[in-house]
């Protein structure tokens, strides 16, 4: 089909062109473009295609792709409530074995909450486990006691209600186990689940929603002989799961759909791209970008999130298309899901050009630079090892100012502050790619370089953690605490 075709197709009333693509002159841009894979680029065919030879066997089977439950809230004293009991479940991972596992309400992932914004939820954790755990939602903005960080552990037989105001940007996010020392073992085992926080403002915009809004929560784990879940080692497995599946395929039509893409790997950074064409990223951490940004592949680091748009319509019917966890260190390309293309569909939905506004944070006052290191053998924030009882940053609300995470030889770690949201100024001195310029929680630092943060303490006063989220480095001991005070 010729692009002219393509334009009428795609056309929206009041719009006289529709320009496909984002790289089109200023004045005659569109408020709101197709998402077509194949629409903007001159040689779409296979950009990835020498690296992708083990897909088609690999895909060539499969099972179906799990949908988390999504739990359904009791409302007491007019608070939305929902009760996750934490403790030991078999579950199926590989078809055919089942799995002991550590998992909120039996399930690996545990069960997706549904949040608005500006409505309070309340979650009843109630520890049926033999060891203490704490539940973090992680990018939320709470008080210091439902934050869910080591120094408040749910004790064995225990309950405890975490309160979430929701006062903060639309966002794709997830919550997972935060104990003290353990919080990689617990999470390896399986205690994540989702929270997929939504606003009226973010439903206007026409992305697509129903069963064509679908979270992708992707976790490398083990496996032993027998196909259950391996004991945690080093937290780094070789089989990738997507919501708690191996080798999915889903059904799709031929439309386009949003994919909210979270990596709950305890360290696994991954690369993504589709086997062929292109992807539009429209959000990031705490939600919408600016604008949404048009990529082959993105990258995410461990609890980093994307939420993408992906357009099927000209796959074809009877035709799939796989997402890929792409290859990197010689290892080979892996499919995390092949979307089978059954059905016609709706047209697809376009998407606006403008999606929120910039990060527009006033000048900062004052510069924290943060050194990570591994000293004595552990991990280290300005070579210090984890204390509950110390702060390590003092800052006052309301004011702005730069974060510099300075690393050194030993790898990447991506950093993560609780409570606020960042902009990322820059990375090894250099500004960050634009699907990086939109509110971020996470950062990754890379080996033997730094980046810059810019972040305004606001929300609520009190003790937060800031830390590596490779789940391991944080255990031991890469993890520190800034204490957001009221201004004199
Ligand atoms: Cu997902 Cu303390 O973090
Ligand atoms: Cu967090
Ligand atoms: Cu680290």
């Amino acid at each position: 089909m010729t692009n002219r075709r393509r334009f009428l197709q795609y056309g929206v009333a009041g719009a006289a062109v529709l320009v496909p693509g984002l790289r089109a002159d200023a004045a005659t841009l569109p408020s709101r473009v197709p998402t077509d894979p194949f629409c903007d680029l001159p040689n779409w065919e296979d950009p990835l295609s020498s690296k992708v030879q083990l897909v088609a066997a690999q895909a060539a089977e499969g099972v179906p792709l799990k949908l988390p439950t999504v739990l359904q809230p009791t409302v007491v004293d007019g608070v939305d409530t929902y009760q996750v009991a934490a403790g030991e479940a078999d579950v199926e991972i590989l078809t055919g074995s089942t799995s002991r596992v550590l998992a909120y309400n039996g399930m690996f992932p545990g069960p997706t909450i549904h949040a608005q914004v500006g409505r309070p939820v309340a979650l009843e954790l109630t520890n049926e486990f033999n060891e203490d755990i704490v539940l973090h939602l992680h990018g939320t903005q709470t008080d210091e006691e439902s934050d869910g960080s080591p120094v408040f552990p749910v004790p064995p037989g225990t309950s405890k209600v975490y309160r979430y105001p929701n006062e903060q940007r639309a966002m794709t996010t997830w919550y997972h186990d935060h104990a003290m020392m353990t919080s990689a073992r617990h999470v390896w085992r399986g205690l994540a689940g989702l929270y997929l926080l939504r606003d009226p403002a973010e439903d206007a915009l026409g992305l697509p929603a129903g069963d064509r809004d679908l979270p992708l929560f992707m976790a490398d784990k083990a496996f032993d002989a027998n196909g259950a879940l391996a004991p945690h080692g080093s937290g780094i497995g070789d089989t990738i799961t997507v919501n708690g599946t191996v080798g999915a395929y889903h059904e799709v039509q031929a439309t386009s759909y949003r994919l909210r893409l979270i990596n709950g790997s305890n360290g696994r950074p991954f690369r993504i791209g589709l086997r062929r064409g292109v992807m539009t990223q429209v959000s990031s951490d705490q939600g919408l970008l600016p604008r949404p940004v048009v990529l082959k592949e993105l990258t995410l680091v461990a609890s980093e999130r994307a939420d993408v748009i992906v357009d099927f319509t000209r796959v074809g019917v009877g035709n799939s298309l796989e997402l890929l966890a792409l290859g990197s260190f010689g290892a080979p390309n892996v499919p995390l899901v092949r979307f089978d293309v059954t059905v016609a569909g709706p047209a697809s939905s376009l998407v606006p050009r403008a999606l929120a506004p910039a990060p527009d944070l006033p000048e900062p006052t004052g510069e924290r630079v943060v050194q990570l290191g591994f000293t004595g053998g552990a991990w280290t924030l300005d070579g210090k090892r984890f204390d509950p009882a110390r702060i390590d940053q003092t800052v006052q609300m309301g004011a702005t100012e730069t974060w510099r995470f300075v690393n050194g030889p030993n790898g990447d770690h991506p950093m993560h502050l609780h409570a606020v949201a960042f902009q990322v100024l820059s990375r090894n001195g250099q500004p960050v790619p634009e699907n990086e310029r939109g509110w971020k929680d996470t950062v990754n630092v890379p080996n033997n370089g730094d980046a810059v943060v810019k972040v305004r303490y606001d929300g609520f006063p009190g003790a937060f953690m800031y830390h590596c989220h490779i789940l391991e480095h944080e255990d031991h001991d890469m993890m520190a605490q800034f204490e957001m005070v009221a201004a004199p």
